[in-house]
């Protein structure tokens, strides 16, 4: 990954906890994805006395594993179910603030998380920002579903225009990759999507669809790196 982005992202996740993660904040929910990793490193640079008096919530295993790697005060959704601020990656954000998330196979967590804050918070580099979803992210939107409806859900997807909606593997031997859920995992392309709020509904109602990538209305803020080096907010 060249050093552009990696700097992107560390500007945009540094723009994010200096606004967000005040005095007044004790729950704060974790993203998962790599840009995540530079909103902990900035928590850390604060010293351990900022971070004391917060519970952190995870969205997957890995961002369980940086929060306590780092020594950071751990807490559950199902503890908490109302957060102060959620900071999270995305795959592509639009115009609206809508975004795709998933590319990690998170997102289940990750909307619960993002749902249950005051503020959701996205941080990405200047890659992912779009008028329209599916203008720049071309690996599909990620659904999770039930393991043994995946080719039902796989045809349905068919009939709703999806191109061609495919089963997402770890590698040919090893086999489907299985969520922190259980589940597996369908990419499906849809093109542009103009109407995610639509497409959002039609999809969820499939059966066996346990949730879809698609974040509509849910962030209030993104911060973006951009290659020169300096932050914009949508
Ligand atoms: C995982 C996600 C991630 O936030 C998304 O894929 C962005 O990841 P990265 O910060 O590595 O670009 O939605 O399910």
């Amino acid at each position: 990954m060249s050093s552009l982005i990696e700097e992107a992202k560390r500007r945009a996740a540094y723009r994010a906890v200096d606004q967000h993660i005040t005095y007044h904040v004790r729950l704060v929910g974790i993203g998962s994805g790599s840009t995540i990793g530079y909103v902990v490193e900035r928590l850390l640079q604060r010293g351990k006395e900022a971070n004391a008096r917060i519970v952190f919530i995870p969205t997957s295993f890995q961002s369980r594993q940086l929060i306590v790697d780092n020594g950071l005060t751990l807490g559950d959704v199902d503890q908490y179910p109302e957060l102060d601020v959620t900071i999270d990656g995305a795959d592509e954000v639009d115009e609206n603030l809508n975004a795709i998330k998933g590319g990690g196979g998170c997102h289940l967590r990750e909307k619960v998380v993002a749902e249950a804050a005051k503020k959701f918070i996205i941080i990405a580099d200047y890659r992912k920002n779009a008028k329209t979803l599916g203008e720049k992210w071309k690996q599909g939107i990620p659904i999770e579903v039930v393991p043994f409806t995946y080719t039902r859900v796989i045809k349905e997807l068919k009939d709703l225009g999806c191109e061609n909606p495919t089963l997402r593997m770890a590698n040919a031997k090893a086999g489907p990759v299985i969520t922190d859920n259980g589940n597996f995992l369908i990419d499906a392309h849809f093109g542009l999507v103009n109407s995610p709020g639509e497409l959002l509904r039609k999809i969820k109602l499939l059966t066996g669809v346990v949730e879809v990538g698609l974040f509509v209305d849910v962030a209030d803020v993104v911060y973006f790196g951009n290659e020169d080096g300096s932050v914009s907010e949508k």
